[in-house]
């Protein structure tokens, strides 16, 4: 039996650059997919997971994202008078119980496997999951869910994956994996980003992962890597290099990368298409502007 996780990092350090001028001001997760902040699409996936510690790795102009889950008691109170009730639930949905959030501060932008390593004492000495908030995924069974599920199984650290084209390889980590029938694979080795034909498959990893405390060790000594960043790819290979277990998930789902304009722009348009009040009047409206456009 695998210990429970309940603790999930939030990395939302990034200064967001590929949204700029937006994000000069505006957190990249606090921007909306339809009505909801990035960032909380991520929060309610880790939620569903069973998460009840949730740890922020954040930094400077951040703190219009730490003021979206402190109560709106002023909002609260006149939305009541007025009787609006549907909307008081939904913003009531938001809140966050006191405790149930810590803020921890990356000084400087020095990768992913940094931001991460940052939580290391609030994690302490039991497995943890990351949520990349710019990952975004629609599925039946929350991602994280389906992970933590699989875990109890498997143990070990655990990574989401998902097959890309080939073309489209070397903007990942790609793993080298056994093939397997189920949503586990076993993986031999990692490789971030690999050239244009070197990929060992087209299985990339993507932002959920499931780690265990060792990880923070590993992050602790390994070297800068692409890009001059801290990666946690690195950390994570080197458990593989000490002959542990480091599997793959194939979730089942749909993953928009809502870190690049196109991906933000595709999950907008998808998650306005599953509102059953929104679908009818967008449809109408992308059909007669691709009519027009073509
Ligand atoms: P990205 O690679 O998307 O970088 O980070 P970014 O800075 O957010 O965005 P661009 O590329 O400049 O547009 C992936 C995740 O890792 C976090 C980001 O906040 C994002 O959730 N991150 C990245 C940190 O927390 N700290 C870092 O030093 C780097």
């Amino acid at each position: 039996m695998q210990r429970k996780v309940t603790k999930a990092i939030f990395p939302v350090a990034g200064m967001g650059t590929r949204f700029l001028p937006a994000t000069k001001s505006i957190p990249k997760e606090i921007m909306t997919l339809v009505d909801k902040p990035l960032i909380q699409y991520a929060i309610d996936e880790a939620r569903a997971a069973g998460i009840t510690d949730f740890i922020f790795v954040t930094s400077r102009g951040k703190s219009a994202l730490e003021d979206y889950f402190d109560d709106a008691p002023e909002l609260e109170s006149s939305l009541a008078a007025a009787g609006k009730m549907e909307l008081l639930e939904i913003l009531r949905n938001t809140n966050m119980e006191s405790g149930a959030i810590s803020y921890m501060r990356q000084n400087r932008p020095l990768g992913l496997g940094h931001a991460v390593w940052c939580a290391r004492r609030l994690v302490g000495d039991e497995p943890f999951a990351v949520l990349l908030p710019d990952d975004v995924i629609s599925s039946d069974k929350p991602c994280l869910q389906q992970m933590v599920e699989a875990y109890e199984e498997t143990g070990g650290c655990m990574v989401a994956a998902m097959e890309v084209p080939q073309d489209k390889t070397s903007a990942y980590g790609i793993l080298d994996h056994d093939n397997a029938d189920g949503n586990v694979v076993s993986v031999n080795a990692m490789v971030e980003k690999p050239k244009a034909g070197t990929a060992p498959s087209n299985l990339a990893v993507i932002g959920r992962y499931i780690l265990t405390p060792r990880i923070m060790n590993n992050l602790g000594t390994v070297k800068r890597g692409a890009g001059g960043e801290i990666q946690l790819t690195d950390a994570i290979a080197a458990e593989i290099g000490a002959g542990r277990m480091v599997s793959g998930y194939k979730f089942d789902g749909t993953r928009f990368d809502c870190g690049s304009k196109a991906g933000y722009l595709q999950a907008t348009v998808a998650f306005g298409l599953s509102r059953p009040e929104l679908r009818e009047e967008l449809s109408c409206f992308l059909k007669e502007l691709v009519a027009t456009k073509a």
